[in-house]
């Protein structure tokens, strides 16, 4: 598990030091950096995926699969400041430390005669870091939109398990691995027919649309699937019609793959989420943080960006229930205004009290209500 990822000259941070817990919620202010730390991660993973693929030499590829920050101009910070403690001169430099068990640092060498180079030439502290090499989902917050079809490509979905930034890939890992169990513990569903990964992405959709089932199947004679959607009618046509997801409305769909990636954590996964609550009521928002809460339990890292008080609030009752251990939820809120965020780490308690609320961390409820009040 990575326990502190640090960032040096890294866009909106001069230095950054945060904390990571198998749960971690980023929350806070709009344009304050939460999605810069995710990107961070992924700029890693998908450094040393290419080296190894490729051979390159190891750099970080600014522009892939996964994320696209441009070139080196736009990653350094504006401001940057040396970073004596990474390099032995002042040349700028871009550096993200990882702690994992061990120590990792990655160094790149920011050059002022090519601003706008997207591979940034990097040095790093260990050979093959475990945790570049460890299951990976990455879901950003613009993700599948209902479509008549999904791609179907067995090397993204099948051969490597990704289900792609926007969760395209979704559908068609679904309909390969339907079958497959999810593991015995805190993620299966107690109303589920089965262990089986469709049978449970079926009962946790439910909970956020009774009644609702899902078909994942391919397209006969093209490289798409399709998804439909039944809502358990018992009579009539209805009883067995099925829906495209262009008609069942937007929520739906746009949890899928939320579902699925935690669904299929392992216990060595690494996970981030941006805006899982997106689309959805209120009620489910908080289900989706049980879900993603029984997945840190499972023994996976995942770290979500999330506004949503309903989110957080899903976590602190997964702390009070047991279901998480207080320390392994960490909650950070970030108050910058992309200058360099201020982050502040409200603690967990047994009871899911937190230790201090800032002002700006959810508290809009409070201060509406006071103005409704007055
Ligand atoms: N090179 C840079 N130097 C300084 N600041 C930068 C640089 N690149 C980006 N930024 C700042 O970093 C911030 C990026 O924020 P990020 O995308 O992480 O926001 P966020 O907290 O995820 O917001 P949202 O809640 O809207 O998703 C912006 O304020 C942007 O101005
Ligand atoms: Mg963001």
């Amino acid at each position: 598990m990575i326990t502190r990822l640090t960032l040096v000259n890294f866009k909106a941070f001069p230095r950054l030091e945060l904390p990571l817990g198998p749960l971690t919620l980023l929350t806070g202010l709009n344009s304050s950096g939460k999605s810069s730390v995710l990107q961070a991660l992924a700029l890693l993973r998908q450094s040393f995926e290419n080296a190894r693929s490729t051979g390159a030499v190891a750099g970080l590829l600014l522009n892939g699969e996964l994320v696209e920050l441009g070139t080196a101009r736009d990653v350094l910070h504006d401001d940057f400041g040396p970073a004596d403690d990474l390099l032995d001169s002042d040349a700028p430099v871009v550096g993200l430390v990882i702690e994992a068990g061990e120590s990792i640092r990655f160094v790149a060498l920011y050059d002022s005669e090519e601003p706008d180079e997207d591979v940034m030439q990097a040095s790093v502290s260990s050979e093959l870091p475990q945790f570049l090499d460890t299951p990976f989902q990455y879901l950003h917050a613009d993700r599948i939109t209902p479509a008549v079809t999904y791609p179907r490509s067995r090397q993204v979905a099948i051969d490597r398990g990704f289900l792609g930034v926007r969760g395209e890939h979704t559908v068609n890992y679904l309909r390969h691995f339907a079958e497959r169990e999810v593991p015995d513990g805190p993620l299966r569903h107690p109303d589920a027919p089965s262990p089986q990964l469709l049978d449970q992405t079926v009962a946790w959709m439910q909970e956020l649309c009774p009644g609702v089932n899902l078909q994942a199947s391919a397209v006969e004679g093209t490289d798409f699937v399709r998804l439909s959607y039944g809502f358990g009618g018992t009579a009539g046509i209805n009883a067995t019609r099925r829906r495209r997801p262009t008609n069942v409305g937007f929520g739906l769909t746009y949890a899928l793959p939320i579902v699925v990636a935690c669904l299929s954590a392992t216990p060595e996964s690494l996970i981030l989420l941006e805006n899982p609550e997106a689309h959805l009521h209120p009620k489910g928002q908080s289900r989706m943080a049980a879900l993603i809460s029984a997945a840190a339990a499972t023994g996976a890292q995942m770290v979500v960006e999330t506004h949503s008080d309903h989110v957080l609030n899903g976590v602190r009752l997964a702390v009070k229930r047991g279901a998480l251990q207080p320390d392994d939820a960490v909650i950070h809120f970030f108050r910058g205004n992309g200058s360099g965020a201020e982050v502040i780490t409200p603690r967990v308690d047994k009871d899911g009290m937190l230790a201090q609320w800032p002002e700006g961390f959810f508290d809009e409820w409070e201060n509406s209500l006071d103005q409704l009040l007055d």
